[in-house]
């Protein structure tokens, strides 16, 4: 990144994807196509926590149809930056779905297992119909063969960070989409595989 520009949370950012304003422009027109499928219904925007978080603010902003929001929280990568395949459901929702029109609200797709389990899940309690919007979508086989109605970016295979995505947590707060530099990654490693030599605390 340039020099000039970088910011304290810029650090680890090998490249900007998305600027942040085509970011902002993407979002309020997925927002307009939205308010288009939905004109006399009112859906119920399922956000997963914690990536879609950003993405589900501007987006439930830029949208005029009247709408709910609710959230869902499942199990991540931790430290990864690879999929296990292994999903979890750590929070369900607060809302009952049944006859109801979901809409998915996904920050990324990258394999597509998270998703594809999600509908599984949500298909089982009868809603109405399920739409998935998704902000970004990599290239994968079993990714593009989940079902996505609308996508913001189809980007390539790269780890990126920003807008609600992190990358170990962080990263969330950056505007724009980024490329995760490869180093942060050896860094991260490292880090933790000392934490994991340290000897747990004793009770006293
Ligand atoms: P999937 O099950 O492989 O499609 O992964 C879905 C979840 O993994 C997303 O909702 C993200 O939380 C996380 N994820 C996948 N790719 C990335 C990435 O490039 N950056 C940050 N998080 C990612």
């Amino acid at each position: 990144m340039e020099q000039a520009v970088l910011k304290r949370k810029d650090k680890g950012v090998e490249r900007v994807l998305i600027e942040a304003d085509a970011v902002q422009q993407r979002v309020r027109e997925l927002a307009a196509e939205l308010d288009r499928i939905y004109v006399h219904e009112t859906p119920l925007l399922i956000g997963v926590l914690t990536g879609a978080i950003t993405f589900m603010t501007d987006l439930m902003r830029e949208m005029d149809a009247e709408l709910k929001v609710d959230f869902m929280a499942v199990s991540s990568y931790g430290d990864q930056v690879t999929s296990s395949g292994a999903v979890r459901i750590l929070k369900d929702l607060n809302e009952n779905i049944e006859g109801r029109h979901v809409l998915m609200v996904e920050d990324i797709v990258d394999s597509g297992l998270t998703l594809q389990y999600l509908l599984d899940v949500l298909q089982r309690r009868d809603p109405a119909d399920i739409k998935v919007v998704a902000l970004l979508r990599k290239p994968k086989a079993e990714a593009l063969a989940v079902q996505t109605d609308l996508v913001g970016f189809d980007i390539p295979d790269e780890f990126v960070i920003g807008y609600g995505l992190d990358y170990a947590g962080r990263y969330r707060n950056l505007p724009y989409i980024g490329v995760l530099d490869p180093a942060e990654i050896e860094v991260t490693k490292s880090k933790t595989a000392i934490l994991s030599q340290t000897p747990p605390l004793q009770d006293q």
